[in-house]
């Protein structure tokens, strides 16, 4: 603690700007969403959750406030850090923009569903004589997509996991959802996928940086995205200054 003290005093000294995470407020949300059918029965996906879970230590580590709001994690939560868990896309949704006003930063790490079935049924769906079931599913709100169209918007990082094309995807991703910057993730490739202790990211920031970074541990991962959220951050602190 004092010497935390006595390294922030030298740095006000010699005129060096605290790091830009510290003390902001910083948002993560984390893992999949569980899309209801019946009381018995859902739609999800395989996101284990790590990737945000990871994002959020190395945020609070360095000073940030953090939000963790996550679905079902097959990951501990990590310790000290106020988290909300939250079950359908819709819910996570209210959850992210009831808290978004207040947040400096907005990392968007979760796999939420597309679509959502129409209606839950009360009770459980029975197969009774038929020999197949067709579900209606309709459009989940896309919460990256209203954040960036927020007119007040935190600094706002989206994630692309992709099959192909991984370049065009991400950048059509970073215009139309109007994010600061996009995190890419070939999923096919090995040691990149959904359920994995690594990831392979290229980040795609707005003002035109591309950071291709290597094969890596999430942790590891996570400090170079919050690298890339401080440069942007403090570039956008030294504008606001006189
Ligand atoms: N996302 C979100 N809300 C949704 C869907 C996605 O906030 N309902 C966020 C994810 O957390 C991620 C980013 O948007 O940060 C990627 O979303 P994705 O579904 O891959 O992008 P789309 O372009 O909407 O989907 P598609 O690839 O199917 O075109």
């Amino acid at each position: 603690m004092i010497a935390r003290k006595a390294k922030a005093l030298a740095r006000s000294r010699r005129g060096i700007a605290p790091p830009a995470l510290k003390s902001s407020v910083v948002i993560v949300t984390a893992g999949p969403t569980v899309e209801d059918i019946d009381p018995v029965r859902f739609l999800s996906n395989r996101s284990t959750g790590r990737m945000g879970v990871a994002l959020a230590a190395v945020a609070a580590k360095r000073g940030a406030r953090v939000i963790l709001i996550h679905g079902p994690l097959q990951v501990p939560l990590p310790r000290g850090i106020p988290a909300l868990l939250t079950r359908s896309a819709r819910e996570m949704y209210r959850s992210v923009m009831r808290l978004a006003d207040h947040a400096d930063v907005a990392i968007l790490c979760a796999a939420v569903a597309d679509f959502a079935p129409a209606r839950k049924a009360p009770r459980k769906l029975k197969k009774g004589g038929r020999a197949e079931l067709v579900l209606r599913l309709v459009r989940t709100p896309d919460i990256l997509a209203a954040l960036g169209a927020r007119k007040r918007k935190p600094l706002l990082v989206g994630f692309a996991a992709e099959t192909d094309d991984v370049a065009r995807h991400a950048k059509d991703k970073l215009a139309r959802k109007n994010c600061d910057m996009i995190c890419a993730n070939p999923v096919l490739e090995k040691g990149s996928g959904f359920a994995g202790r690594t990831n392979r990211v290229t980040i795609y920031r707005r003002d035109g940086n591309t950071r291709k970074l290597p094969l890596l541990g999430k942790t590891a991962v996570a400090g170079r995205i919050l690298d890339e959220v401080e440069d942007l951050l403090s570039r956008k602190n030294r504008r606001r200054r006189p």
